[in-house]
């Protein structure tokens, strides 16, 4: 079957993956990247398929109702896999006001675009379909009632050996109710709520995922493991918030597009999936982690940059702990990570260790003075 899907945020850390799975798997189909290239988006990501017969790059912000609005009647669009966002926390904290005009208005006039282009058609929405991309952050933040661990309800093989424990007993599931601490969370939650409106209230055919922490290749160095990867190259100091001891769940990032790719074509319209591969880890022992491999890749002796690590004053409104129960998703679709994680760990050192001219290209001008301006305080 032909379809032409819009895929926005392309350009960014997991939608070039998302991008580069559905224009590989799918040749019949027209792939267009609508994306409007922030210091996040990065057309080198894509240099492997940019010349793909079905891959079309479109320079546009989300919030430009009329011409998105435009590009879906011109292409005969018939799917959205929205994953365009204002999507670092601690930029949130300093600037809100631009996560909920990306995040909340952005979402709301593609909505309303695809709204009306599709009611517009003879066949309305059957065939079509809205699928945003959220986090798992909406839910709010878990306590670590076990400091010893307790067995998840499901492991995975995402789930290391010794990481097969969880930090609580409570996870998040689909039914929790959204609990948003963060400016980049409270927008992200509104607009998942904008999309269940359009479907319970015009019958727009959407769907929603909530996804864990994603690590891999093409990740802006704001985030904490290739932050961390590069400074350990560099013999800079770690900036660990406060005492390291919160608690991410982590998933390769190609095992988020495949569920991306699975969630899209097979998941039932209006429905929530939660992804995650149960893989929790205290950010100091994964910082640990992350030092020995870098140091053994380069050929140091393992874990003499653990000096690096500094305690700095907490993020604000830190959330102590995230965990995804995706028992939904493996039950019902039958997705399972394809990755464990100390495998995918080495992968994404190895990648970033091995593209350094890709790490020098984002990290230089406006990036310094983030940097400067981020941790400065601290
Ligand atoms: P990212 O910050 O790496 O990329 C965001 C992309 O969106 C960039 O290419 C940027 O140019 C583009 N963009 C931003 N504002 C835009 C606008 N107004 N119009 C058009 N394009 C715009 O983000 P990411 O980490 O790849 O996250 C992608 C999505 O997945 C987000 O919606 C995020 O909330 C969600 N998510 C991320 C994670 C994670 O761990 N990174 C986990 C769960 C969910
Ligand atoms: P981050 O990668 O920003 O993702 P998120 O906040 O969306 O989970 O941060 C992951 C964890 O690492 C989070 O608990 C904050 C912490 N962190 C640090 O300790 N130092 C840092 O410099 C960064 C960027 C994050």
């Amino acid at each position: 079957m032909r379809r032409t899907i819009i895929i926005t945020g392309g350009a960014g850390f997991i939608g070039n993956h998302v991008v580069r799975l559905f224009v590989n798997k799918y040749p019949e189909y027209k792939i267009i990247n609508l994306d409007k290239l922030t210091y996040a988006g990065n057309l080198a990501n894509l240099k492997d398929i940019e010349n793909k017969p079905n891959y079309r790059f479109v320079k546009m912000d989300i919030c430009d109702f009329d011409n998105v609005y435009k590009l879906m009647q011109e292409e005969h669009v018939d799917g959205i896999i929205h994953l365009a966002a204002e999507s670092h926390v601690d930029r949130s904290i300093k600037d809100p006001f631009t996560f909920a005009q990306t995040n909340v208005m952005g979402s709301l006039s593609l909505l309303q675009a695809a709204k009306l282009y599709w009611e517009s058609l003879p066949e309305k929405w059957e065939g079509k379909r809205f699928y945003h991309i959220s986090t798992d952050e909406v839910y709010g933040a878990l306590e670590l009632t076990d400091p010893e661990g307790i067995i998840p309800p499901f492991t995975t093989k995402a789930s290391s050996g010794k990481h097969h424990l969880a930090y609580g007993s409570k996870f998040f599931t689909e039914d929790l109710k959204y609990q948003p601490h963060s400016p980049y969370s409270a927008a992200k939650a509104a607009s998942d709520h904008f999309v269940r409106a359009f479907h319970d209230t015009y019958g727009m055919p959407t769907v929603v995922t909530n996804c864990s922490n994603n690590y891999g290749p093409y990740q802006f160095p704001e985030k904490l493991i290739p932050l961390f990867i590069n400074n350990i190259r560099h013999r800079k100091p770690l900036p660990v918030y406060g005492k390291g001891e919160n608690v991410r769940d982590w998933l390769y990032v190609e095992d988020h597009a495949r569920a991306i790719d699975l969630i899209f074509h097979e998941g039932k319209v209006a429905e929530t999936y939660n992804i995650g591969g149960f893989n929790e880890w205290k950010n100091i022992d994964l910082i640990k982690v992350l030092i020995n491999t870098v140091d053994r890749l380069l050929g140091r002796k393992e874990g003499e940059d653990m000096d690096l690590i500094t305690y700095v004053t907490d993020r604000a409104g830190h959330d102590l702990r995230y965990a995804i129960d995706s028992t939904k998703l493996q039950k019902e679709l039958g997705w399972e990570p394809s990755l464990q994680f100390e495998e995918g760990i080495e992968k994404t050192v190895r990648w970033y260790l091995d593209n350094q001219d890709w790490m020098d290209n984002v990290t230089s001008g406006d990036y310094l003075r983030y940097y400067e301006d981020m941790y400065s305080n601290r």
